[in-house]
């Protein structure tokens, strides 16, 4: 049977930025047709068996059209009502109050005065992908500019102490494919790194990594979590990516949940995983 999947990116990367190139001939020994779109192109969303999102990483600032672009879409992964509870990390939040270990975070809306921490910190949009917007500061600094500049956008500011264990560990991040763990790597301190040529994310250093027992369970606490919230089963996520990073104590935290374009990391794990993603996807349409 010939189905056609329609891999999306952005006008800047068109088709991605590498990390799914393994993607495209796993699909296509599944009986895909495989192509790449920018998501504001005017390919054939509407007729493709599956739309994955991938590399739509230029969302941040037009939210409202991308939102409505996804409702558009009939056959898309993850689905839209998940892309719009995960592009606003308001949801780290809710996270919190479901008794997950997250990064503290404090929100900040429009009109709203911001309290910092006394420790160094981070204050960035809650609307945001690759790092644009994140901002480190020292403690005792005055980041009521950095918060006034959000809000003019329109974006609520999030504000979390900055978890120092990111300069000496990194980020570990978790993959799920359908709601099941598939492979982890490791991902270098971001703020204070260059931004990639395309102007659109930060430069990541990544590495092969195997997650301690206590970040796996936490990740899966969190997939379990955040289902739960969406009322949907763990199995209709095509793909999580779960960021934690140890806390003060080494126990690991939630700094991110990326159900919406995050890398995937095939390039820095075994080569069966592209095939995983691809029975994934075969499995959603089911
Ligand atoms: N509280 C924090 N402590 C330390 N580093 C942080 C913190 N928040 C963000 N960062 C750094 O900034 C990067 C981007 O922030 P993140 O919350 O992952 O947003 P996004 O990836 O969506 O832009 C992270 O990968 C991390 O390196
Ligand atoms: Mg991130």
């Amino acid at each position: 049977m010939s189905r056609t999947a329609i891999l999306a990116g952005c006008a800047e990367l068109p088709s991605g930025d590498g990390d799914d190139d393994a993607v495209v001939p796993a699909l296509r020994e599944l009986g895909f047709s495989v192509s790449w779109a920018a998501w504001d192109s005017d390919a054939d969303f509407a007729s493709a068996d599956a739309v994955v999102l991938r590399a739509t990483w230029d969302y941040a600032s037009r939210r409202a059209e991308f939102l409505d672009w996804c409702e558009s879409v009939p056959a898309l992964y993850n689905p839209a009502g998940v892309v719009r509870w995960n592009t606003d990390k308001s949801y780290l939040a809710e996270l919190l109050d479901a008794g997950l270990a997250v990064v503290p975070t404090a929100l900040v809306s429009p009109g709203d005065t911001a309290r910092f921490p006394s420790s160094d910190f981070v204050v960035k949009p809650s609307v945001g992908a690759g790092s644009r917007g994140a901002a480190r500061f020292a403690a005792g600094a005055d980041a009521s500019s950095h918060v006034a500049a959000l809000h003019a956008e329109g974006q609520t500011a999030l504000i979390q102490p900055y978890q120092s264990s990111v300069d000496t560990e990194g980020e570990l991040a978790l993959v799920y494919l359908g709601g099941i763990y598939s492979h982890a790597f490791a991902k270098s301190a971001m703020l204070g790194s260059t931004m990639d040529d395309s102007g659109l994310f930060l430069s990541e250093k990544l590495a092969p990594a195997e997650p301690p027992a206590a970040a796996v369970a936490l990740a899966e606490d969190v997939l379990d979590a955040a289902s739960a919230l969406l009322g949907i089963l763990r199995a209709e996520l095509l793909y999580a990516r779960v960021d934690l990073v140890p806390g003060a104590d080494g126990k690991p935290l939630l700094l991110e949940l990326e159900l919406t374009e995050p890398s995937l990391g095939f390039r820095q794990t075994d080569p069966a995983a592209a095939m995983r993603f691809a029975s994934a996807v075969r499995q959603q349409l089911a």
